[in-house]
């Protein structure tokens, strides 16, 4: 199976664990959309009642052209489940977020859920973090300086570009990259990356997730964090 494959198949396999009158958290990136357009023939098809907390403009747009309702992380008392894709796990469910540059209102609307799921292919999982750059979202004022200074801790910054402008998050931030190799001490890392001003978000999702479920040959793998 190729990796967009795998994609696909944890994407429908997650929509098995949506049930009527649930408040969803949906998140953000390629595997997700394989998610939500399942999700949108579920609706239609068994006529559920789902209300879609959005992490992005991007999923918003499509949830809504699919017909599920969307409410703001603001209009919902409780979002029961939310279901999103990462860019690296490690063997002891911690996560990097944030390739997609939607690790801030991702954070955000998983935070305030009550479970979180992820769902990836089996390229995500490693024993350790790093390999995968750290995405931060970054005010822009002040963000040159606040360069300078991740380069003198040695995290290896790298401003996220596309057609020689800055990469603009949903909340028109932007994005460094931290190009670390390894993260040996993620729960470290954070508490500095925290006490950062102009940091608005790191991508490190540490104890947040509650089940992985891993694409994989042989079908979808469900893990318990
Ligand atoms: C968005 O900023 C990210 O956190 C995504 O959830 C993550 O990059 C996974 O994306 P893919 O499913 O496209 O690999």
């Amino acid at each position: 199976m190729t990796q967009d494959e795998l994609k696909q198949l944890v994407g429908k396999a997650a929509v098995d664990f949506i049930e009527d009158g649930m408040t969803v958290g949906l998140g953000t990136g390629s595997t997700v959309k394989y998610m939500v357009d399942a999700l949108g023939e579920k609706v239609k098809k068994q006529g559920i009642n789902i209300v879609g907390v959005s992490t992005s403009k991007r999923t918003a747009e499509q949830a809504t052209a699919l017909g599920i309702e969307i409410k703001d992380v603001d209009e919902v008392d409780h979002i029961d489940l939310t279901i999103d894709g990462a860019d690296q796990i490690d063997k002891n469910f911690q996560g990097i977020k944030g390739g997609g540059a939607a690790h801030l209102w991702e954070k955000i609307v998983a935070i305030n859920s009550n479970k979180n799921m992820w769902i990836v292919d089996e390229s995500k999982m490693a024993d350790e973090l790093g390999s995968f750059p750290l995405p931060l979202e970054v005010i822009p004022y002040g963000s040159k300086q606040l360069f300078k200074r991740l380069e003198a801790k040695g995290y290896h910054p790298e401003f996220r570009m596309a057609n020689g402008k800055h990469v603009l998050t949903d909340s028109d931030n932007f994005v460094i990259d931290l190009h670390m190799g390894h993260i040996s001490e993620p729960q470290e890392l954070a508490k500095d990356l925290d006490s950062m001003t102009g940091i608005v978000e790191h991508g490190l999702f540490l104890d947040l997730v509650n089940t992985v479920i891993v694409g994989r040959e042989g079908g979808p793998q469900i893990l318990k964090a």
